[in-house]
């Protein structure tokens, strides 16, 4: 490819031409330049456990600041083996089926590299996280954008195998689900299982909010499926679950020929995660196995604040089933207003940031009338937020 110039500066043909600064970048710049209350970008605005933070002080303090063996510290391995074996009842081996990685969305990419090949197709449901595309068109293959159906964000099974060709090489599905907080069912899971069976088709199972799933409800798990697992990397991630999205940790947990295929990617992408944190959690998870059953209603709690308090509002919306993200209609409101506009509007003039709906497609629906809100905030930020939107 020819090298192109500007002003004499040599410059790069864009590999990702579509790619530019994420609304989530752009967004919390507003709340800051404007002032808004941020529930933009999904971050907490509380920290995480004292202990923890703790764990990671007392780990630097002793020296654990070299290297940390490339598939993950065996402490760290041992105890989301075990947790896998509480939570989903499947016994995976801690030494060749988990892989510690820097972030969850370093774990899809890697997995994604290790799949997909030149003109292979993937298929993400819509609305979909924003990572995946890129590093799908990275490895040489193709984006077929499949949409949930609004307003349950449930599956079009008939769509989806209708998009299923002899180039489908990967599917990449997402539960608890970002930006909706839908959750998929086993009855789910077993449609999948029957579409995929007999194909040399891989899953990428993108479960960062398996904690997050409200009102009593199971997370899914594709660990907890026989038929899918053996073709699967299940991705989560330590960000979500321990409040400390800042330390990028998480984890691809996958069969073991599947996983060696990803390690291999994985040991030139970074070769391995941040040592001390991964002494602490594996610290935190062995002394405080209590943090995942408290954590469900702990973010239902915010949830129903939020939501008890929006309903005073002109949004419309139901609760969140999982995540920490709440989706809201504001067709009462400003229907003449598309959703990139709305989010400008609303930060500009009523002092709130949020995530238009339409950036998590390919092709939003016409008319798609909706934002995203997180509610991984203290209480005093939701009361503010949410006085605010009452206002609009
Ligand atoms: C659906 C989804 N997957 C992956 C990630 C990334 O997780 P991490 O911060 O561990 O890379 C996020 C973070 O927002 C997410 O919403």
């Amino acid at each position: 490819m020819k090298q192109t110039r500007v002003d004499g500066l040599i410059m790069i043909t864009s590999k990702l031409p579509n790619v530019g600064t994420t609304i989530f970048t752009t967004m919390s710049g507003l709340a800051a330049e404007t002032g808004a209350v941020n529930l933009s970008q999904g971050f907490p605005d509380f920290d995480g456990p004292q202990a923890l933070r703790d764990a990671v002080c007392r780990h630097i303090a002793e020296g654990d600041n070299q290297y940390a063996p490339m598939i993950g510290v065996a402490a760290l391995r041992e105890q989301i083996a075990e947790k896998i074996a509480r939570c989903y009842g499947r016994a995976v081996c801690a030494g060749a089926e988990i892989t510690v990685t820097p972030g969850a969305t370093q774990g899809i990419f890697c997995a994604v590299q290790a799949v997909v090949r030149q003109n292979d197709e993937v298929i993400v449901f819509d609305p979909c996280y924003d990572s995946y595309e890129p590093a799908v068109t990275l490895a040489g293959g193709r984006c077929v954008h499949v949409p949930l159906e609004a307003p349950s964000f449930s599956f079009d099974w008939d769509r989806l195998e209708a998009a299923i060709t002899e180039k489908t090489r990967l599917v990449i599905l997402n539960t608890p689900h970002n930006p909706s907080g839908a959750l998929v069912s086993r009855d789910d899971l077993d449609r999948l299982a029957a579409l995929l069976s007999g194909r040399d088709i891989y899953l990428i199972s993108d479960e960062v909010y398996e904690h997050l799933v409200f009102d009593g409800q199971p997370h899914v798990s594709v660990l907890a499926h026989e038929a899918l697992y053996p073709r699967a990397f299940v991705v989560s991630s330590f960000g979500k679950t321990y409040h400390v999205t800042g330390w990028k940790t998480g984890y691809v947990v996958a069969p073991p020929g599947l996983t060696a295929e990803l390690r291999k990617v994985h040991q030139y992408v970074s070769f391995c995660g941040v040592t001390p944190l991964q002494y602490a959690f594996a610290d935190f998870m062995a002394a405080h196995p209590e943090h995942l059953v408290e954590l469900p209603a702990f973010y239902q709690g915010k949830r129903d604040l939020f939501c008890d308090l929006l309903t005073r509002s002109r949004f419309r919306f139901t609760p969140a089933a999982g995540t920490y993200f709440q989706m809201a209609d504001y067709s009462a409101i400003r229907p003449d207003l598309d959703d990139v506009q709305m989010c400008e509007w609303l930060a500009r003039e009523h002092g709130v940031a949020a995530i238009p709906i339409s950036v998590f497609y390919e092709s939003p629906p016409e008319h798609l009338r909706l934002v995203r809100f997180c509610f991984a905030k203290r209480e005093d930020t939701l009361r503010e937020a949410a006085g605010r939107l009452c206002a609009v």
